[in-house]
């Protein structure tokens, strides 16, 4: 039997690795990364540079390219399907092909494996198919959502409320149905920029944990345009975004 492990590596900063990660990367005999080319080189680095800095002694690593994520407008279901099929064929190909019976293998998973994150899904599928025999375990990673909170030195609800989290895709349901909190998270295109801004305050954080780490905050009809050009500014020269916010209700009176 093989046994693979996912650990979350946290958001970017590499001393948000858990003791229990630090643990589970040395646990590994072989680390498997998808490269999604020179825009998100940075994070193929990070992985590197934390097992460099937490893995005792020489370690191997498989870097496979990561099938290209074809969206085209109104078949979003159907091409998220077939690169989901992709990616559980190259992973089901790696543990067959680079890993040995009575090893272990880890994937080093952004942030918590639990939040917008397939790797779970792909190996449950892979476990299911029954090809390939291999034990899974989770290691927790510390999240964008609380690097975003804690950067902003913030709760993410008020006493007793609830908090949503939400894509920029549907970030405008979201809110029209009545969250009084919610995080947003894989929004390419300032969904916040398409709501009503009054009475809503945003806390926004991109890159968090890095060294270009950007924080803004305040009533969104203040800080909105600035969000916007600080974003599409630090998107020009760094090539790619990854950004969180949340956005709140103001409380009543
Ligand atoms: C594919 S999801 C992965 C989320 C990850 N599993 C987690 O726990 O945060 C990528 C999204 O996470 C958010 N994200 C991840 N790392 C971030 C960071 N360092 N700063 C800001 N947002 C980040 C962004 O919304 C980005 O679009």
């Amino acid at each position: 039997v093989k046994k693979l492990l996912l650990i979350g590596i946290g958001s970017g900063d590499p001393e948000h690795v858990t003791m229990q990660a630090v643990r589970a990367l040395n646990a590994a005999d072989v680390f498997f990364v998808m490269d999604k080319g020179d825009a998100t080189g940075e994070m193929v680095a990070l992985r590197r540079e934390i097992c460099d800095r937490y893995v005792e002694g020489p370690y191997r690593m498989v870097s496979t390219p990561d099938p290209e994520r074809v969206l085209r407008p109104g078949s979003y279901e159907t091409d998220v399907a077939a690169w989901h099929d992709q990616r559980v064929a190259i992973y089901e190909e790696l543990l067959r092909t680079e890993l040995a019976d009575g090893e272990t293998g880890a994937f080093l998973v952004w942030g918590d494996p639990s939040l917008y994150d397939s790797t779970l899904r792909f190996v449950d599928e892979i476990v299911a198919r029954g090809a390939v025999e291999v034990t899974v375990e989770v290691v927790a990673g510390i999240s964008s959502v609380a690097a975003l909170a804690a950067a902003h030195r913030i709760p993410l609800h008020g006493v007793g409320q609830s908090v949503e989290i939400t894509t920029g895709r549907r970030l405008a349901a979201t809110w029209a149905a009545g969250a009084v909190n919610v995080v947003v998270m894989l929004d390419g295109r300032t969904a916040f920029t398409e709501l009503d801004p009054a009475g809503v305050t945003i806390h926004w954080g991109a890159y968090l944990g890095t060294p270009d780490e950007l924080l803004v905050a305040g009533p969104l009809a203040d800080v909105g345009d600035e969000i916007v050009r600080v974003r599409s500014e630090a998107k020009e020269r760094k090539g790619w975004m990854f950004d969180t916010y949340l956005l709140q209700r103001d409380p009543p009176g």
